[in-house]
């Protein structure tokens, strides 16, 4: 593993996701030198510095930011969280027009900065705004990914290994497709351990049932908007999905994550983004290898795929 020298991430948006995502980032040692940046400068300078004062107690990053763009400059990961985000009831679809025009702004002010960056999406709808992000800089898809399903995967291998009694780290399950309601649990191949799930046993005795996975993929659905419901926003696991891929980037680990990139012809699909288990490494997405489904997944997957194709058609993208 070659871990880049001197390593530098920007976190673009200082609102609760943004700064989960520096604070993460920092406790977990993600980055050499991180960057925080927000056009509310008042703001901005207040995270900053409050992160600032926990690195003695944290990893060995040093924290800087403000409100020019500038403070981007050299970085090796650019994740972009700036932009308006769930309100209690709305989709992540809703927020495409919205969040599609800050983009078109924000994008050529950071690559004027960080030309060389890969670019991780996270402001929502995460995978429509990859394609957008990708069609305004003009940089390869492997360069500008979107933290796609690695949350939604993660909520599953939470959900399971609670039912399963073991730790999530020896659930095997992923979350494909979109970053919200049309993506699904690929359970023909999910395992706990090397034990496919439906015929695992619990120590208790627990097994899962069909229904029950499809309860399962329910609740991760549902995730967001329950908790939206109760604090008005997600933004801790999100931020540590986010530092998660950062890392794979930043130590160019070669890790599979479900990640999500505009796909140029997987499964005869081209200019939409979806997020399939992929290579991560200092380039990017570095490998996007086919998946092995069954005829209804597959089915749920083009399913998905037209949804977001369907938002991205109203953005003329
Ligand atoms: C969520 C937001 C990040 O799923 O979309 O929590």
């Amino acid at each position: 593993m070659v871990r880049i020298e001197n390593s530098k991430l920007t976190v673009v948006g200082a609102g609760s996701v943004g700064v989960a995502v520096a604070y993460a980032a920092l406790i977990r040692g993600s980055a050499r030198t991180i960057a925080l940046y927000d056009i509310d400068e008042p703001k901005v300078t207040a995270e900053v510095l409050d992160l600032a004062h926990g690195t003695w107690l944290s990893g060995s990053s040093q924290v800087i930011g403000g409100a020019d763009p500038s403070v981007a400059a050299g970085s090796h990961v650019v994740v972009v969280t700036a932009g308006a985000k769930q309100k209690p009831g709305q989709t992540r679809l809703d927020l495409a027009s919205t969040n599609f025009e800050i983009l078109q702004t924000l994008m050529p002010t950071l690559l004027e900065h960080a030309p060389h960056a890969v670019y991780c999406i996270v402001t929502n709808p995460c995978d429509v705004l990859t394609v957008a992000a990708q069609r305004i800089s003009g940089l390869p898809a492997s360069r500008v990914v979107s933290s796609g399903t690695v949350l939604d995967t993660a909520r599953l291998r939470w959900l399971v290994a609670e039912r399963a009694q073991v730790s999530p780290a020896s659930v095997h399950a992923d979350i494909v497709a979109e970053h919200g309601d049309t993506g699904f649990a690929l359970w023909s191949q999910a395992r706990i351990g090397s034990t496919p799930v439906l015929d695992w046993q619990a120590p208790d005795g627990h097994r899962f049932t069909p229904r029950e996975l499809d309860e399962i993929t329910q609740s991760v659905r549902d995730a967001a908007y329950r908790v939206i419901e109760g604090k008005g926003a997600t933004n801790l696991a999100i931020g540590l999905a986010g530092a998660r891929v950062v890392e794979a980037i930043l130590e160019d680990q070669h890790d599979v994550l479900p990640v999500s990139t505009v796909l140029d012809g997987f499964r005869g699909l081209h200019g939409v983004a979806l997020s399939v288990p992929s290579v991560v490494g200092a380039a990017g997405v570095l490998h996007v290898p086919d998946l092995t489904m069954t005829d209804a997944e597959a089915d749920l997957f083009h399913a998905s795929a037209d949804a977001l194709l369907a938002t991205q058609r109203t953005l003329g993208i």
